[in-house]
């Protein structure tokens, strides 16, 4: 573990330290053919009509085919609940450096509180603090890494959870829908628990914010993640037809995108997008990154329905554990390439 927080560097940076120094031929989304960032209006679907509306359903499923990612709005949680969750966040990373440490997290973990794990020495870390926590099933919850101060954090972000839990099931529902699945096939590879996992992301202004990233380019390896975004400051990217694209903020709404697991239980069809972070130097940026997947222990694999003649099976059947990314991402692989058949 880095001893210091990129909190408290940032707070007092002379210099940048070397090993924050992005180095283009690590990122794996270096293969950019076009050198400039770009905007684009990322697709906003509404989930209340998902059930009613076939276009609803099919601009979601060409959202998630084209880009991967979704503005999802409509989608239960309300507004002044969603500033709850940003409170507890800003109160938490406000705390006193020694009051956050308590939650450290150990060095062979990801639960707790903390900058980039290191997992190799040459490897460039990111700019970002982060509190990671189990949030369900709730009896995996290690609540020694859940902070006490703010006193409601516990309970927002027990009631955050379940409500996010509604969304998955909503979505992933709809997704096997728009491919004429019976629209259980990808929870039903869930098992009997889902798993859901918090990152509360904090990423303090940078004096040389060209030089480093919020978060190397990767892809999830979730089945799906909702991002809350900061109410103001943007920051993700998403790589798409060789360019990087700005997912701008849509107010009230929650950021969807796909990740490894919905990939391969698709065949390929749905597409789990690369993307990055960047910071900047006047303001810091917080998110929350709630990533909703199967059991950790469970097998999971392209749906039958989707394998046919003219689309074998492009996928083993995995387990997808956290070591198993963590070891493709601090190397600037993709999980999913060691997937394919
Ligand atoms: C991530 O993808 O790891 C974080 C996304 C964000 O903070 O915008
Ligand atoms: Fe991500």
């Amino acid at each position: 573990m880095n001893n210091k927080q990129v909190q408290e560097i940032a707070a007092d940076c002379e210099q940048l330290p070397e090993r924050y120094i992005r180095k283009q031929d690590e990122e794996y989304g270096a293969n950019v053919t076009k050198s400039d960032v770009t905007s684009a209006v990322i697709p906003v679907i509404d989930l209340s009509l998902l059930i009613s509306s076939p276009l609803e359903l099919d601009k979601l499923k060409s959202a998630v085919i084209t880009w991967g990612c979704f503005q999802a709005i409509n989608h239960g949680i309300d507004g002044s609940f969603l500033e709850k969750v940003r409170e507890i966040s800003k109160l938490f990373f406000k705390l006193p450096a020694d009051e956050k440490k308590k939650y450290l997290r150990e060095e062979n973990d990801v639960e707790g509180y903390g900058n980039d794990m290191v997992l190799s020495e040459n490897q460039t870390l990111d700019w970002t603090d982060r509190l990671y926590l189990t949030a369900l099933p709730q009896d995996q919850q290690r609540l020694q890494f859940w902070p006490q101060n703010p006193t409601h954090f516990r309970e927002i972000l027990d009631e955050y959870s379940s409500k996010i839990q509604l969304v998955n099931e909503v979505v992933l529902k709809a997704l096997a829908r728009s491919l004429n699945l019976e629209e259980d096939c990808f929870l039903n590879q869930y098992g009997t628990t889902a798993k859901m996992q918090a990152r509360f992301n904090y990423y303090p202004p940078c004096p040389w914010p060209e030089k480093v990233l919020g978060v190397k380019p990767h892809a999830d390896s979730s089945a799906i993640t909702v991002l809350l975004q900061d109410k103001e400051v943007e920051g993700l990217q998403l790589l798409k037809d060789d360019q990087w694209v700005r997912v701008p903020i849509v107010p009230d709404a929650l950021t969807i995108n796909v990740g490894d697991q919905i990939e391969i239980m698709s065949n390929g069809i749905f597409k789990s997008p690369v993307h990055r972070v960047f910071v900047n130097s006047k303001n810091e940026r917080m998110t929350l990154a709630m990533f909703c997947m199967p059991q950790t222990e469970k097998d999971i694999g392209p749906v039958d329905g989707l394998i046919t003649d003219e689309r074998p099976r492009l996928y083993k059947n995995v387990t997808f554990t956290l070591d198993f990314f963590f070891k493709n991402y601090q190397q600037g692989r993709r999980a999913i390439d060691a997937c394919r058949i």
